[in-house]
């Protein structure tokens, strides 16, 4: 699924790090999430001004509910005090906020802040900020075939709907352009795994803790240098439909 050039980007942050920066400094992990979150402040400042028009932050993968409980814990508690925090702010800034992932696991208190945030920043228009919050990429798809019906036209701007749905999204969320993950690690993690398809992957040794609008600045150059062919050919290859990913494709049907 290409996008129009002049569209606004979605960028995907796997925030990878923080226990291993709160390990360096002899800390408690936690304390790490903590700091993780002042990150996640600094990169929601950063990113309107580099084109960034849809963010969706990694927080709480539906595969760290393994982790201690002391840990999911500290991480409830951060996602629901960000919320509460970040929302009026979030709202004057025109940002619009929204949880994707599944919500009956989370708790009551959580679920409404949730709700209340969403509510609050939902005329924002200059970014929207998804946190991804006991998210899974490939339950994402699994809801989304769930959710076709027998008569509906199979094509992926439509399945892309469902994936969206059936992860409490905006139905209209585009593709990720671009999925930048902290601290060395090189692997999706769940992450987006149908919204994917072509987005440009940057990997940055940088612990998320210490992630700052400088860095996300700086991922966003290199994916700007990237050539997105889509599966065609480079524009400088002398083909003449090379110009446009989707020349010479039905709609919908692009590889
Ligand atoms: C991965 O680092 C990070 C997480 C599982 C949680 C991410 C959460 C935050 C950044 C803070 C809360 C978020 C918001 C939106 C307020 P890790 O713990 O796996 O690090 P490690 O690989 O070094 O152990």
């Amino acid at each position: 699924m290409a996008r129009p050039p002049n569209e606004g980007l979605h960028v995907g942050l796997i925030m990878d790090g923080n226990g291993r920066w709160a390990q360096a400094r002899g800390l408690p992990r936690t304390e790490g999430h903590g700091r993780g979150a002042d990150a996640v402040r600094r990169a929601v400042e950063a990113a309107p001004a580099l084109g960034i028009t849809t963010l969706t932050l990694y927080a709480f993968s539906a595969d760290n509910w393994r982790r201690p409980a002391d840990e999911v814990a500290v991480l409830m508690g951060l996602l629901e005090s960000f919320l509460v925090r970040e929302r009026e702010n979030c709202r004057r800034r025109g940002v619009r906020l929204g949880l994707i992932g599944r919500r009956d696991r989370l708790s009551p208190a959580l679920v409404r802040e949730t709700e209340a945030a969403e509510l609050a920043t939902r005329d924002g228009t200059r970014l929207y900020l998804r946190l991804a919050v006991d998210y899974s990429g490939r339950s994402a798809i699994l809801g989304a075939a769930a959710g076709f019906r027998p008569d509906e036209r199979r094509d992926e701007r439509g399945f892309l709907r469902h994936v969206n749905r059936a992860c409490h999204s905006d139905p209209e969320t585009p593709p990720v352009d671009l999925i930048i993950r902290t601290s060395g690690e090189q692997r999706l993690s769940d992450f987006l795994l149908f919204e994917s398809a072509y987005a440009e992957l940057v990997f940055v040794d940088t612990l998320w803790p210490d992630f700052g609008g400088e860095d996300l600045r700086r991922a966003v150059e290199a994916f700007r240098r990237r050539e997105r062919r889509y599966g065609g050919l480079s524009a400088s290859s002398g083909n003449p439909s090379a110009e446009s990913a989707t020349a010479g494709c039905p709609p919908g049907q692009r590889v």
